[in-house]
């Protein structure tokens, strides 16, 4: 039966990885997937996640299955670091996902259960995989104008405009902070204003949160976020630890409902796709991140270890837009500067994307999204350089 498959579309963010790994050269340079690097090019494994496994490696004396929702403290820790006390605990229910690729895709079921004609409006552009989940699902998609190519900065009139074209009912999936693949986000005041259209179309919001405390800090990346679920009866939630514990190979994440009223229903709807989906979610994760969470000595060395990487890659981006500015000898990539969280897009034609690529053996998605943890450091003014050439 075999021959009956057909070739699947390429994500144009795991062909770059695929592409830079097989290019021979010494000197390339990776800015693609989101993957944050140290000074020396590392991806270390955190020193709060370091000591809990070694603790966890000692103490754990079974492997048998947690639960479907898997560890209630880690759902709970994760409740607290995103919403705060911005909403009842007792209105929010969680299930423990593989990453948060995995809440996103157990959410997007959820909707597709509770509202089959909902259509999830996204935004353009937005991370590749949402659309890629929404279609491999057969669910309804709807695009928002968001980035203004321009200004570099959010297109929040045509975002306002497209969105009052919701129906009751739809999804609107916003990301908490750090836009991906953009940079560029909607500021508190505009939170306010898109709380108040959720409102009164009774539209139903949903967060992608991946980059919590790679903006501008833990507490200051949520706040747009809670100040919606204060005021909102519903909103869906999907967060990921796999970048600001760096877990990414362990697939943690969780997927989180804000309820009007019983969490009962949702409860029991998050486990039982869970069950039919890959029953228990991966355990050793969650269980670092509950114990990291619930020592306040690991918790403070985890807080400071993610403060110096969300203040290295401000100063990147700083030295990139400098740098820039020296070689164009303009003030058109200035807003590198202003813009928060992993990513950015120069604003390049995919010839440019391609010319960098071959004659520089610099990699950046195809849309010249780049990875701002993945800059070098002592070596900014010859990427710009190679940037200002391919103008
Ligand atoms: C990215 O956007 O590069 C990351 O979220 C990694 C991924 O899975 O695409």
């Amino acid at each position: 039966m075999f021959e009956n498959l057909k070739p699947q579309p390429e994500d144009k963010i795991i062909k770059m990885i695929g592409m830079y790994a097989a290019d021979p050269r010494s000197e390339k340079l990776d800015l693609g997937v989101g993957i944050y690097k140290d000074a020396t090019g590392n991806t270390p494994v955190m020193r709060a996640v370091k000591a809990a496994e070694a603790r966890l490696l000692e103490t754990q004396e079974t492997k048998k299955y947690v639960g479907l929702l898997g560890n209630p403290d880690f759902v709970n820790a994760m409740r607290e670091l995103v919403l705060g006390d911005s909403v009842d605990a007792a209105r929010v229910t969680g299930a423990q996902e593989p990453g948060g690729t995995g809440a996103i895709r157990q959410i997007f079921e959820l909707i597709q259960m509770a509202g089959p004609d909902a259509t999830v409006w996204i935004s353009n552009p937005s991370w590749p995989n949402h659309e890629a989940i929404l279609k491999h699902l057969g669910m309804k998609i709807g695009k928002y104008r968001y980035f203004d190519e321009a200004t570099c900065g959010v297109d929040f009139d045509g975002m306002m405009e497209d969105l009052n074209r919701m129906a009751e009912g739809d999804v609107v999936l916003l990301h908490g902070c750090c836009h991906n693949p953009t940079g560029a986000n909607i500021t508190l005041e505009q939170w306010g204003l898109v709380t108040d259209l959720v409102l009164a179309k009774n539209i139903m919001p949903m967060i992608d949160f991946a980059y919590q405390g790679f903006g501008d800090g833990l507490e200051e990346d949520a706040e747009g976020m809670r100040s919606m679920a204060a005021r909102v009866p519903e909103m869906l939630i999907a967060a990921s630890c796999s970048k600001n514990f760096g877990l990414y190979r362990d697939r943690v994440g969780v997927a989180m409902a804000v309820c009007e009223g019983d969490v009962t229903l949702t409860k029991g709807a998050f486990a039982s796709l869970n069950r039919a989906n890959f029953s228990f979610p991966p355990d050793h994760g969650a269980t670092v991140v509950a114990m990291i969470m619930a020592d306040p000595e690991l918790k403070a060395d985890w807080k400071a270890e993610l403060e110096g990487m969300r203040v290295s890659m401000l100063a990147l981006r700083s030295g990139l837009a400098d740098a820039l500015r020296r070689e164009t000898n303009s003030d058109r990539f200035d807003f590198v500067a202003d813009h928060r969280g992993m990513f950015s897009r120069l604003g390049l034609t995919s010839e440019q994307v391609d010319k960098l690529r071959d004659e520089y053996g610099i990699y950046m998605v195809g849309d010249s999204r780049f990875n701002v943890a993945g800059l070098p450091a002592d070596g900014l003014n010859d990427l710009a350089k190679a940037i200002a050439a391919v103008l």
